[in-house]
């Protein structure tokens, strides 16, 4: 694993760590070469929401920084994966459900780059037979983790204050539907992807979907867990960008083509936040059996 930022104990604890920026591109040579590289995860990125506060940088890490991946994988020959989104989607694409193959033209720098991404791949893939595949995400959500500047992060943010301050302020209006998917869903589906023969493959990027809801649903399934719970809603610039996004997403190709599957509903993903993090907000305090659906 790599980053420009520190590590936290558990990821040193988990395996090597090194400092690699993805804009230097003598250092990313030498980590090939030094650790006998030969498949690429390229997760950085600025994401939707902090990509709009910092368009230059945005270009920079997810425009350029993918040229770099790009050309060093082609040099090296590495197999290289690169996660794009329901972001790369935009108002004038189907919404409910949005296909694999359809009107692309997303309103963000960060969705414009992934668009990007995943022709540039696709290209080299044709071009030079580079190994490139794409899975398109939705939300991901996950307890170990703090969001990282999403406009999905709101999923994320709620079961810490729920359990922090019983509270939670959501900054996307009540009935926003939008996809989203567990983290042990999501690095599963990119493991059993990149194990692919490339003859299973029928194209290089394909949508993955898991469940869609909204945030009152979402609360609604929080309260049962945590009954005190109250959500308010106070709209800001993340309510434009999640209403030009997809509400479902369309993944039958992915499960026809290699077989994908979800095991996380919003069910299991509520009971799943809730086990990891409740000892950590509430130490000692006994956990309430949430309460079944009326
Ligand atoms: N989180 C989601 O819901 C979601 C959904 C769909 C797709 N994705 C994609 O998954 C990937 C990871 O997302 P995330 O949620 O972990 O985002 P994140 O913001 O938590 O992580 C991105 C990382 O990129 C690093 N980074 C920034 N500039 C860099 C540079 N110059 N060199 C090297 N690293 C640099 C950051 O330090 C950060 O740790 C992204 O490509 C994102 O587009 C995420």
């Amino acid at each position: 694993m790599s980053d420009i930022i520190k590590a936290p104990d558990h990821i040193l604890e988990a395996g090597p760590f090194i400092y690699a920026d993805i804009l230097d591109f003598k250092n990313l040579q030498e980590i090939v070469v030094n650790y006998r590289v030969d498949w690429i995860i390229h997760f950085s990125a600025l994401l939707s929401a902090i990509g709009e506060q910092n368009v230059p940088l945005a270009m920079r890490v997810n425009i350029e920084g993918l040229h770099n991946i790009l050309e060093l994988a082609n040099q090296y020959k590495l197999k290289l994966f690169v996660p794009s989104t329901i972001g790369a989607f935009g108002p004038d694409s189907p919404r409910d459900p949005t296909p694999d193959l359809t009107i692309q033209r997303p309103r963000t720098i960060y969705g414009v780059a992934k668009v990007h991404a995943e022709l540039l791949g696709e290209y080299y893939n044709q071009r030079f037979g580079l190994d490139f595949r794409s899975l398109r995400f939705p939300g991901v959500i996950s307890s170990d983790t703090n969001p990282g500047g999403g406009t999905t992060d709101y999923a994320v943010a709620i079961f810490h204050e729920a359990l922090k301050t019983g509270r939670y302020q959501c900054y996307l209006e009540p009935d926003t539907m939008l996809p989203m998917m567990y983290i042990t869903d999501c690095l599963r589906s990119i493991s059993e992807y990149m194990e692919l023969p490339a003859e299973k493959l029928k194209m290089r990027t394909y949508n993955i979907h898991a469940m869609s809801f909204t945030p009152r649903i979402l609360a609604e399934i929080v309260k049962r867990f945590v009954p005190e719970f109250e959500m308010t809603y106070k709209p800001d610039s993340r309510q434009k960008i999640a209403d030009t996004w997809p509400m479902r997403f369309d993944d039958s190709r992915a499960r026809a083509d290699w077989g994908w599957h979800h095991e996380y509903d919003v069910e299991r993903l509520c009971q799943v936040m809730f086990d990891a993090l409740w000892p950590q907000y509430r130490p000692g305090k006994q956990r309430t059996k949430p309460v079944s659906k009326q």
